[in-house]
């Protein structure tokens, strides 16, 4: 009897989780090995990936497209929420993980499989965001993580896929560690592992060096409503074109790039580098807008939730109990969040230079020093000596010793 009867692998097409399929039919006892792989925009072709599953053995070989979901429902979210892990890292890896976890349950329970199974080494996020959303999805599942435990380097693991027909890296194959979907592009390993050396222009994809971004400013408006981006430029677009458009913009200016020493669930830290243009722009312009549009109060108690739920989402919780009560509290935010952002892209950098918005909060004759002031100037002594007394009391206090 082997560890399972049929079991759904979360399929890339990589060298990793091709020797998967043979590794779980031939070292554990898996009878049939069903493959899926999930088009996230990774810009991959998906075809000739469904056949290299069938190649090396797989039963049955699932593509699915699920780029208009990852957007609306985990990457969306993530915008209201402000989601920046360690204050810069905005998810675009951790948020791909619960929704292959659910499209790999959805197909266990369709193909009546006994457990799913995953590519992740034992160092990694991405192990502890498959196990536990598969845990909250369906707990009867067993997991299977060939990678985890079959301790082989790079070259044995290549061939044994040789041994069964699964075609080793016809180029050199880079030094780097790279993830990618339509938010962007996890980059980590090879030279970057010296925190000290600064990443080679070959790392980046999404965005343009410095040297060669345009010469002349450009400005960009992003529409939101109900703390969602809807348009670009005074267009209304479709939330993936709508993502892609303002990567490929933002990215020609040198706009998304980050370089930073992160703190990994595993208690590892790791030097990352990300490309993020449309998610950091949005973040920042979402930002702003509910500074313009939120009370004080609301903006300042979300600041401390955003940073909760950033955590929870980088160490696998999204389907937790927490996570689910934290997205109630921000979806009570997000009605008044409407109105544009003007952001000027110029030489790798995005400045917010305007905003407008029918459900601001934000008052002319308050705000203004000019003669249509109608803000109480002496109601402003009687509030301040209340809200000093405190502080008065404790000075004189001190002073008398
Ligand atoms: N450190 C990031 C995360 O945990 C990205 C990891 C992506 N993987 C990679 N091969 N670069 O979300």
């Amino acid at each position: 009897m082997g560890r399972a009867e049929r079991v759904v692998l979360a399929y890339s097409g990589g060298v990793d989780t091709s020797v998967c399929i043979p590794y779980l039919k031939n070292e554990w006892g898996v009878k049939d090995v069903i493959t899926l792989a999930a088009d996230l925009g990774q810009g991959d072709e998906l075809e000739p990936i469904r056949q290299k599953a069938l190649d090396a053995g797989a039963k049955e070989s699932l593509v699915i497209d699920a780029i208009e979901a990852f957007i609306q429902e985990y990457a969306f979210p993530a915008i209201q929420a402000n989601a920046l892990y360690e204050n810069r890292y905005p998810l675009t890896t951790s948020l791909a993980r619960p929704l292959i976890a659910k499209l790999l349950v959805a197909a266990a329970e369709k193909y009546g499989a006994d457990a799913v199974a995953h590519g992740c080494t034992g160092k990694g996020n991405d192990q502890v965001r498959f196990d536990v959303s598969i845990a909250a999805l369906n707990p009867d599942l067993k997991v299977l993580t060939p990678a985890r435990e079959w301790g082989m380097s790079r070259e044995e693991t290549i061939a044994y896929g040789e041994r069964f027909g699964i075609p080793s890296p016809v180029k050199k194959s880079s030094p780097y560690s790279i993830d990618r979907n339509l938010l962007g592009r996890s980059i980590e390993a090879g030279p970057l592992e010296d925190p000290w050396n600064e990443p080679l222009e070959e790392v980046y994809a999404m965005t343009k060096a410095i040297a060669d971004t345009p010469d002349q400013p450009e400005y960009v408006e992003i529409g939101f409503t109900a703390g969602l981006p809807t348009h670009l430029n005074g267009m209304e677009l479709a939330a993936v074109k709508l993502l892609s458009q303002l990567n490929a913009i933002a990215g020609s200016h040198g706009v998304g790039r980050i370089d930073m020493i992160e703190n990994r669930l595993v208690g590892i830290k790791s030097r990352e580098i990300y490309e993020a243009p449309a998610m950091l722009m949005l973040i920042q312009a979402h930002r702003d807008l509910e500074s313009f549009t939120l009370t004080a109060d609301v903006t300042h108690y979300k600041r401390g939730i955003e940073e909760t739920y950033s955590q929870l989402v980088y160490n696998g919780l999204w389907y937790s109990p927490l996570k689910i009560a934290l997205d109630a509290f921000i979806q009570q935010t997000q009605a008044q969040v409407n109105g544009t952002v003007r952001i000027k892209l110029f030489k790798g950098t995005a400045t917010i230079v305007g905003r407008k918005s029918e459900t601001s909060l934000y008052t002319d004759d308050l705000a203004t020093y000019g003669a249509n002031d109608t803000f109480d100037h002496k109601a402003a002594e009687g509030f301040i000596y209340v809200w000093g007394l405190p502080t008065r009391i404790w000075a004189e206090k001190m002073r008398q010793g």
